[in-house]
């Protein structure tokens, strides 16, 4: 990739703080050289001090776009010059577009949700655990796509008052995270996602192994591991599972193709993110 840099290169990246591993620059890089385009992905740490300098230096520069990661997903919402609905929705930009130095802000955390469910989520009844920032985008993307959505959180109010917010948007109701309310969902649900962050040291949401069946489709975006308790536990009793790095690989693409008005190739995206997650 290198001998393609020159002067014409178009430049993207990610801001954050810190930025610790992230996978993103392999994942884009490796896409612009399968499209043969001229772009490269850096990545720069920013300190929340420095986020307006490094936004007008996007300007300045010419920068044609950004990922924005923690902790300035919420703070740069405001330094755009226009937000999508999505993004002014869940109240976070995760990318931002250039447009002749017009900075937009997007979510893709919605559309790269919605692709990595891969279902026609209208009639269905979803339970989302979880009203977090993910629980925000996901139940934002499901009742908006005509699903009927049930929000659990174990800070109830949390998931009451995010249920108000999209009660104009579809049939949205909440109620506190517990055993015996998902025992209550079980005849009703057909999707359950997990948008906590339970699973990352392998525990798991206590009454969630109860409610599993093979009549299930269940999310969980936690991605490392790659297969949660919960999945491991739903893929043993048949249900069909899908893995949260496949939200990260979508909302990548969905970014990609923001920024170069091409079609990603989410193939090779795929295989540099599970070689760079999980050495597979
Ligand atoms: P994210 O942006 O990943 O959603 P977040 O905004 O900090 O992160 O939200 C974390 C979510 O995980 C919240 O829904 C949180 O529940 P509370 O609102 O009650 O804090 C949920 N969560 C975290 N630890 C949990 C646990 N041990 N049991 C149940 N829910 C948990």
């Amino acid at each position: 990739m290198e001998e393609m840099i020159n002067a014409n290169t178009k430049v993207v990246g990610v801001i954050g703080y810190p930025l610790g591993h992230t996978l993103s620059p392999q994942m884009h890089n490796a896409a612009f050289r399968e499209a043969g385009l001229n772009f490269v992905y850096l990545a720069w740490e920013v300190p929340p001090e420095n986020l307006e300098k490094a936004i007008e230096g996007v300007r300045g520069l010419g920068i044609v776009g950004l990922n924005v990661t923690i902790p300035h997903k919420e703070k740069v919402l405001r330094l755009m010059d226009d937000v999508s609905e999505e993004a002014e929705f869940v109240g976070a930009v995760n990318t931002i577009h250039n447009l002749g130095g017009k900075l937009i802000g997007y979510n893709t955390d919605i559309i790269g949700f919605l692709k990595a469910l891969g279902k026609d989520v209208r009639g269905k009844t979803a339970v989302v655990m979880g009203a977090g920032g993910a629980g925000k985008a996901v139940a934002y993307a499901l009742a908006k796509n005509g699903a009927r959505c049930i929000i659990l959180n174990r800070t109830e109010e949390k998931a009451k008052a995010l249920a108000e917010r999209l009660s104009s948007i579809g049939e949205v109701t909440s109620n506190k995270l517990s055993p015996s309310v998902l025992e209550s969902l079980k005849g009703e649900m057909d999707i359950l996602i997990n948008a906590t962050s339970v699973g990352m040291k392998g525990e798991e949401i206590e009454g969630v192994g109860e409610v599993l069946s093979p009549k299930l489709l269940v999310m969980d975006l936690v991605y490392n591991p790659p297969l949660t308790p919960l999945l491991g536990k739903a893929k043993a009793v048949g249900a069909e599972v899908v893995e949260g790095w496949r939200m990260l690989l979508h909302q990548g693409a969905a970014s990609w193709e923001i920024w170069t008005g091409k079609r990603a190739p989410v193939g090779v995206m795929e295989e540099v993110l599970l070689k760079n997650l999980y050495g597979l």
